[in-house]
């Protein structure tokens, strides 16, 4: 019999309608667009508005995704929700999610693993399908940064926005679908980016919140570093696993966290600059968001067609990442 995969059959991404460009950082903190332009590529950032959860656009999203794939909320059952910035602690922002969509025969829960929550996903979900105890999962990313975002901050104001993709996975026999994938994670990094407050280690207080201890604290230099070195590897690795060459790849999406990182991954493996996408100047960093989000727009565009090799790979705190190659 021959062996089952599991592969995209349905891809969806939303966002709110709130932006904030450059122009308006200029006013909050001492930064300019050129800095920001240079340095990262992003011209704007999505915010959610007052009133505005992860879950309103992950359900939007997912809608789509599954609108896409030609079933039904019912025929999933598998939900993994990738999200540092949840609905709220209990309970997990896949189960809303879950019931909103109406998808009642799901196991529902999410991921943290930050940046590379979704090929972390992918990589859980596939595994699921080729062991057939699932047959149609859906697999997100969704972040609302902005709320642990201190826009006094310039060194993380600037960079990250709001989201959410979604892609649902079904199986197939063919020669289409996942083709290898790899997770990664090194807790030493931990404090290179990370959230001190709110948590059991540290609770939330009226005193954690006036010293801003719930908002997000990165060491980003160092982490560039890392972040280059590890998605090139990991990407070497999947590449390699599958018996191909950067060459062989369609197209390129990374976690889209800086324009800098994007390109120097993309030298480093030896990907030409016309198959990597990009969508920072628009989006900023969405963390779990930003592949899905991605892969829907090339879908969108056509820039994704059916039969194309397609490299993903990601990094973000925890330190984690991955790398997952598809064939579309
Ligand atoms: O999503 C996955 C996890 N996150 C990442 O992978 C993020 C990776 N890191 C980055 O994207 C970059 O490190 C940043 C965009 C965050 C910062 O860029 P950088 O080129 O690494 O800058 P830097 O931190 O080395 O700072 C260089 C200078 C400093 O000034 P001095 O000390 O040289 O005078 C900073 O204070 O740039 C200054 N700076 C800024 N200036 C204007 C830092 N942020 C800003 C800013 N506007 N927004």
């Amino acid at each position: 019999m021959p062996n089952t995969n599991a592969y995209i059959l349905g891809t969806g991404r939303s966002y709110p309608e709130g932006v904030i460009t450059n122009a308006d950082l200029e006013k909050m903190v001492e930064t300019s667009d050129e800095w920001i332009t240079t340095r990262t590529g992003i011209k704007q950032r999505h915010k959610a508005a007052g009133g505005e959860y992860t879950s309103l656009f992950a359900v939007r999203a997912a809608r789509q995704a599954i609108e896409k794939a030609r079933i039904d909320a019912s025929d999933i059952d598998l939900i993994i929700c990738a999200t540092v910035t949840p609905d709220q602690i209990l309970p997990a922002t896949g189960c809303l999610i879950q019931a909103e969509l109406g998808a009642h025969r799901a196991a529902a829960f999410d991921l943290v693993a930050a940046c590379s929550g979704f090929l972390y996903g992918l990589t859980l979900a596939n595994q699921m399908i080729r062991s057939d105890q699932s047959r149609y999962a859906l697999v997100i990313g969704a972040e609302i940064l902005t709320q642990y975002v201190d826009y006094t901050d310039r060194g993380t104001c600037v960079i990250f926005g709001d989201g959410a993709g979604a892609a649902v996975l079904g199986q197939t026999t063919g020669e289409r679908g996942i083709l290898s994938s790899r997770i990664r994670s090194d807790g030493r990094f931990a404090e290179q980016l990370f959230s001190p407050g709110g948590g059991t280690r540290l609770p939330a207080t009226a005193e954690t919140l006036s010293d801003g201890m719930h908002f997000f604290k990165m060491r980003g230099n160092e982490l560039f570093k890392v972040a280059v070195r590890s998605m090139t590897e990991v990407s070497t690795e999947v590449l390699s696993e599958a018996g191909y060459k950067p060459e062989d790849i369609k197209l390129f999406v990374p976690h889209q966290a800086n324009q800098r990182i994007t390109d120097a991954v993309a030298d480093r493996l030896g990907v030409e600059e016309s198959k990597v996408y990009s969508n920072i100047a628009m989006h900023g960093n969405t963390s779990s968001a930003s592949i899905p989000i991605a892969l829907d727009e090339c879908v969108e565009a056509g820039t994704i067609k059916e039969g194309d090799l397609v490299l993903m790979a990601s990094f973000g705190g925890g330190a984690t990442w991955g790398a997952v190659l598809t064939r579309w």
